[in-house]
Formats: C-alpha cells, sequence, structure tokens
C-alpha cells in the first residue's frame, strides 16, 4: 500500500509518496523547479544539475538535486534562495558557451537574468546538433531504455564528448519513432520529411521509409513501426492497420457514433 507523507516546500506542507522524488511532487504542485535532464519515465540521471535545491535539516542546510531527492516524512527544502540562485547562474552560463544556438537555453538566461558567458567553447561549424546539445542523455536513455533500440550513444570522453552514432555512421535499427527529438530540452535534433523518408539528420542522415495513409493519403507512419504494430496488435479491422494514427481516430469514432445511434433507434421503436 502506498505510504504518504507530508514534506514542506518553500515552508508550505505539501503531500508526497514516501519516496517519491521531490522534482515530481514539485511539478504536480505547480511549484516552478528548472530542470532538463529528468524525465518520470527513465527516473534521474542528474547530469543538468538545474534543478538543485536547498534540504534543510535543524541548524544544516545542504545543496542537492531535487530529481534524485526521495520524500521522506517532513522533508524541507527551499527551491530559489540566494544560493541556489548563485550556481543556477553559473549553470546558465556554462550552457550558454555549450549550447550557444538554444533558443531554450537563452529562455531559461533570460528568466535568471543572465545576459553573458565568461565560458568560451569554440563552435563547430558542422556540428550534426547544431551547438545546441548540453549532453543531457536524455535522447540516448529514451533510445536505449524505453524505445529499446541503442541508435545513438555518447561518443569520446571529455570536452569532446558528443551524441550521435556509432561511428557517425547511419543507423540501420533506427525506427524513426523520433522519440529523442520529443524529449530533447534543447531542440537540437532535426528530423524532416520529405516524400516517403524521413531524414534524421542529426543521427548521421539515417533514413527511414514511411508508409501512407489509405485515408488521408499522407506518408505518416515509418515503416519499421508498422511492422512492429502488425507482429504485436491485432486489428479486427484490416482498414484500420492502414490508417494513420488521426484517421484510425476519426473511423473509430464515426463507428462508435453509428452504433449509438442504431441502438437509440432501438429505444425510440
Ligand atoms: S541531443 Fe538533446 S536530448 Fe540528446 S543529449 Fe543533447 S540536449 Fe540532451
Ligand atoms: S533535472 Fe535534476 S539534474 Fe537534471
Amino acid at each position: 500500500m502506498t505510504e504518504y507523507v507530508n514534506i514542506y516546500i518553500n515552508g508550505r506542507k505539501y503531500e508526497a509518496k514516501n519516496g517519491e522524488m521531490l522534482l515530481s511532487v514539485a511539478r504536480r504542485n505547480g511549484i516552478y523547479v528548472p530542470s532538463l535532464c529528468y524525465e518520470e519515465a527513465l527516473g534521474a540521471y542528474g547530469s543538468c544539475r538545474m534543478c538543485i535545491v536547498e534540504v534543510i535539516a535543524g541548524e544544516q542546510k545542504g545543496i542537492t538535486t531535487s530529481c534524485s531527492l526521495a520524500c521522506t516524512k517532513d522533508l524541507k527544502v527551499e527551491t530559489d534562495t540566494q544560493e541556489i540562485i548563485k550556481h543556477r547562474k553559473i549553470l546558465i552560463e556554462l550552457y550558454l558557451a555549450q549550447a550557444p544556438n538554444s533558443e531554450k537555453i537563452r529562455e531559461l538566461a533570460n528568466k535568471y537574468g543572465v545576459k553573458n558567458t565568461r565560458f568560451k567553447r569554440k563552435i563547430e561549424k558542422k556540428d550534426p546538433l547544431d551547438n545546441k546539445c548540453i549532453l543531457c542523455g536524455l535522447c540516448v536513455r529514451t533510445c536505449n531504455e524505453l524505445i529499446g533500440r541503442g541508435v545513438i550513444n555518447f561518443i569520446n570522453r571529455g570536452y569532446k564528448t558528443k551524441v550521435n552514432t556509432p561511428y557517425f555512421e547511419s543507423s540501420e535499427i533506427c525506427m524513426g519513432c523520433k522519440a529523442c527529438l520529443e524529449v530533447c530540452p534543447t531542440d537540437a535534433i532535426t528530423i524532416t520529411d520529405k516524400g516517403d523518408t524521413r531524414i534524421l539528420s542529426s543521427w548521421s542522415n539515417t533514413t527511414v521509409k514511411m508508409e501512407k495513409c489509405i485515408g488521408c493519403g499522407k506518408f505518416s507512419v515509418p515503416e519499421p513501426i508498422r511492422k512492429k504494430m502488425d507482429s504485436k496488435f491485432f486489428y479486427e479491422d484490416e482498414v484500420l492497420k492502414n490508417l494513420c494514427p488521426d484517421c484510425r481516430k476519426k473511423l473509430i469514432t464515426k463507428k462508435v457514433t453509428l452504433i449509438s445511434e442504431k441502438k437509440v433507434e432501438q429505444y425510440v421503436k
């Protein structure tokens, strides 16, 4: 049975599941704590450090990441002390140097009044991630742990670290699901659809063929995903198989409406 505990954020009492991560509780209650590398489905990784908070235990205070701070009875934290803001501003400066082209990082900098960075990094002319990647690891973990493909990973070490496909070769196992693009906090990943082909330019120009929806005629489902769905799901109506999610939804709604109308007719008679 789930055990609940009372915790205190910025002096106010909140209810949390025992062991739940503080960042999740803050998000649920609309308390803003900046975070760049946390997705609940994946759990804590602690790479961006933006979610730091101050934990208060009697006279003692300590700084830790809220995405990896498990809630226990009477936990007390402050999310925006002067000390925390000072650290966050330094982190933002680092990210401005690491990902100068990222609009999302600039928005964060504006929010904290950070105008410039004292750190310098060489801008790469042909960076497949357009000098927007902060190496948070979300795309890598999503592809590996949630999608189960392992198309991309960290390459090199230290300041030479990058995220891409092994040996920068286009991938033969990518399904073109775009999950990496969805989770990226800095909009660093570029994926475009051209005719029947999805081009993942960030991932060494990997290409994936797309299938046409028989409803709207758009190329909307990557072939590898369609094959996977065929092997996992059973469709009572074969037509549903060849529709994109939008057209599938429309057809199902239409069918449900027809069935309900027939039922109504029966009662009216
Ligand atoms: S591409 Fe985006 S999600 Fe992937 S490591 Fe870089 S910033 Fe994180
Ligand atoms: S969100 Fe907690 S360290 Fe990145």
